[in-house]
């Protein structure tokens, strides 16, 4: 790999006696499509509120585009090419579709005046909003909601997409859809790391997996070779990696017993 986009350099980060993050060091390059998947409750959010931002690390080096950004706040990051996807879509709902599109170019991007209106009008058409571009943000549906968030990441011009679980709670034509719209992302030259339960969304995408679990990276390259490792069906995928294998339907296991949180309910950090 030629120089890397984006690099974690033994990043280690803890919540009280949680652990998420312990030395992790990741390279990922220009253009690369890149999926993690985990239990629940592993840090894969945190991870990205580490790259984006959100969270300082206890300990270790973050650097994108050949920039140490370890100490850089998330707006700066963003403006650097650093755009993100919250797992719980969080529209300004009483804006439209396309005032929330233009927010996150201006605000997220940096971009002014016609530049900020071609990137949300760019957005809005990749993402296949063009019909909603009217509609207030908190009258749309799940699939509407998912595909806003990320085109508000989209407006913000990255040339790294964090994508958390924009494919959980869709049915299997709106994740195909879905996952069209991360293929042309990507073909334009973004490189895009997503994390995703929904596995049959991410391996027609990526062209790696990890598994993040512990703190540590359990599994980490060709997505077949990942999902069969012993290691990584014995901490996330369990019995079903047999139907990822065949191309079958998987889901990742439910949410541990006891974690109290439903899908799309969780709060971000
Ligand atoms: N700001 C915070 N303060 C304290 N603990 C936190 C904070 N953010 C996350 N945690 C804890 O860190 C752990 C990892 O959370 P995180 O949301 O990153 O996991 P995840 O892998 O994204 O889980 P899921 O698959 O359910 O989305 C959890 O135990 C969570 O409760
Ligand atoms: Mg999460």
């Amino acid at each position: 790999m030629s120089s890397p986009l984006l690099e974690l350099d033994r990043v280690t980060k803890r919540f009280g006696r949680v652990v998420i993050a312990e030395e992790l060091s990741l390279a990922v390059g220009a253009g690369e499509t890149v999926g993690i998947v985990g239990p629940n409750g592993a840090g894969k959010t945190s991870l990205f509120g580490l790259i984006s931002g959100d969270l300082a690390p206890g300990a270790g080096e973050i650097r994108f585009a050949a920039r140490t950004v370890t100490k850089l706040e998330a707006a700066a990051r963003c403006r650097l090419g650093i755009g993100r996807t919250y797992q719980v879509p969080r529209p300004f709902g009483d804006m439209t579709v396309f005032e929330n599109l233009l927010v996150a170019a201006q605000q997220g991007g940096g971009l002014r005046r016609r530049a900020s209106y071609a990137a949300a009008v760019g957005a809005l058409d990749q993402c296949g909003m063009s019909g909603q571009a009217n509609v207030p943000a908190e009258r749309l549906g799940l699939l509407q909601r998912k595909r806003l968030e990320l085109a508000r990441a989209l407006a913000t011009q990255p040339t790294l997409l964090l994508l958390d679980e924009v494919a959980g709670g869709l049915t299997d034509p709106e994740v195909a859809q879905l996952v069209e719209i991360v293929r042309g992302v990507n073909a334009e030259g973004t490189a895009v790391i997503w994390i995703e339960h929904v596995v049959r969304a991410l391996t027609p995408v990526v062209s790696r997996l990890i598994c993040l679990a512990g703190g540590r990276f359990v599994g980490d390259g060709e997505p077949a070779a990942v999902l069969a490792d012993p290691a990584v069906r014995e901490v996330f995928l369990g019995t079903e990696v047999t139907a990822a294998l065949a191309g079958g339907s998987l889901e990742a296991p439910p949410a541990v017993p006891g974690d109290g949180v439903a899908d799309g309910e969780r709060s971000e950090q």
